[in-house]
């Protein structure tokens, strides 16, 4: 026999967000056990190890040993003298790291709800909710079904003892189980440390456009990538998060505050009315504005008829990161700053000026002139200075990793006693 299952190979290619947490996947009787598999996988891809537990109804609509192959490890099926809810989820140190029961059907969030267990899923959650385990059911059935008074006050009681929901999504007259990332987002902020928990963080990202006539722009190659990962470790480490996000191509997580915007101005006026409106403790500046902007935008679309070579003068945008501690002074600010085909001396040297210049509390220095490092790469390698000119090097590695690490920064120097995992 093989000791490691090849399936496991998966572990921790995304990220190590669950690295060493170990999830008991309850999947129930509903349709959506079919994307079991590709929440499992997605579970495994930031680091967790999955095992499965199936109702027999679940096992009717996919068959244990697909769970089997998406996870590389035995599935419950029933219980045995193996006592697998024990096992799984009873008080010892070697129990699960938390409790997924997705899809749940109707069924098993009423027995649940009542102390039933007579089911492998519901016997491990039954389990786990005397040993303290974390819990979070995910919802799939017919809007019909979901609209039941009795179900609607079954979870009601669940979310009182404590018990997470997620979703569902009310599509084509379906309370439809959550979306796979929704849900990954749920388990990893359950799992990561919350030390941005209670603290708001607003952050900029993507590349801003600027009209040259109605349907004409010019902008940057920036994706999005570098402050949706911003925004989306913050999310997860239990800030309350706004991203302010020009027309970049990384898709932002659900659970942040959305505010889009285009141009660079119309930027500018969203993280001044975000920062005049609310407090925030922290800002991350990570957007890749358009410089410059036509002096005299065509209003109406430039015939190629008519004109066969434009001239066009620009001038210089706003600095957005410059208005920041204008407006709110005690925010913690994260400034970025973007150069191409620097050495390294140079590239800290340019990033501290400009970190004097618009008061920011760290600024974070790249070159996109390098391999890995361009814009729209999933990599970065980056070097964040402090006021006092302390510099850390952050090598090549996953955007999502270098947002690790700027927050690591920015929650030790607020002090907000972070564990290093
Ligand atoms: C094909 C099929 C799809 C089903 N989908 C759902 C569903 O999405 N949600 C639900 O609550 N019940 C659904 N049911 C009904 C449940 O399977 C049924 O209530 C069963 O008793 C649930 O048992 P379990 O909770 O132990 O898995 C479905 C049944 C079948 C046959």
């Amino acid at each position: 026999m093989l000791s490691r299952h090849p399936s496991k190979e998966i572990i921790g290619k995304k990220g190590e967000e669950l690295k060493g947490k170990t999830i008991a996947l309850c999947i129930t009787g509903s349709v959506a056990a079919v994307r079991c598999v590709e929440i499992a996988r997605e579970l495994m891809r930031h680091g967790a190890e999955v095992y499965a537990v199936m109702s027999q109804m679940a096992q009717k609509i996919i068959h244990p040993y697909l769970m089997e192959w998406a996870t590389g490890n035995p599935v419950v099926t029933e219980l045995t003298g193996k006592i697998e809810h024990v096992a799984l989820a009873g008080k010892h140190s070697w129990k699960v790291d938390l409790v997924l029961v997705a899809p749940a059907t109707a069924n098993t969030i009423g027995k649940i709800a009542h102390g039933i267990d007579d089911t492998p899923p519901t016997s491990v959650v039954s389990t786990a909710l005397g040993s303290n385990t974390p819990i979070i059911v995910v919802p799939a059935m017919h809007e019909s079904m979901y609209q039941h008074q009795i179900i609607k006050e079954n979870i009601e009681k669940l979310k009182k003892i404590g018990i997470e929901f997620i979703g569902p999504r009310i599509e084509e007259r379906t309370a439809k189980i959550a979306g796979t990332f929704e849900i990954i987002d749920a388990v990893i902020s359950k799992l990561m440390i919350q030390d941005f928990s209670g603290l708001r963080v607003l952050v900029t990202a993507g590349p801003t456009v600027e009209y040259l006539d109605p349907i004409r722009i010019i902008s940057n190659r920036s994706s999005g990538k570098m402050g949706v990962a911003v925004a989306r470790e913050a999310m997860w480490r239990g800030a309350d998060v706004t991203l302010i996000y020009g027309l970049g191509t990384a898709s932002p997580p659900r659970g942040v505050r959305l505010v889009n915007v285009e141009t660079t101005e119309e930027m500018c006026k969203a993280v001044v009315s975000e920062l005049k409106a609310k407090k925030y403790d922290v800002v991350v500046s990570a957007a890749a504005a358009a410089d410059f902007s036509p002096s005299k935008p065509y209003k109406k679309k430039v015939s190629t008829q008519k004109v066969s070579k434009l001239v066009l003068e620009l001038e210089a945008t706003k600095k957005i990161v410059d208005e920041v501690k204008v407006v709110s002074p005690k925010s913690f600010l994260v400034a970025f700053k973007a150069e191409y085909k620097l050495k390294n001396e140079e590239l800290i040297k340019r990033a501290y000026q400009r970190l004097l210049e618009c008061n920011a509390d760290l600024i974070v220095a790249n070159d996109v002139g390098r391999k890995g490092t361009m814009f729209g790469a999933d990599t970065n390698e980056v070097f964040i200075i402090d006021r006092k000119k302390n510099i850390i090097h952050v090598p090549l590695m996953s955007k999502q990793m270098v947002a690790r690490k700027i927050l690591d920064v920015v929650s030790e120097k607020l002090k907000l006693g972070r564990k290093r995992d």
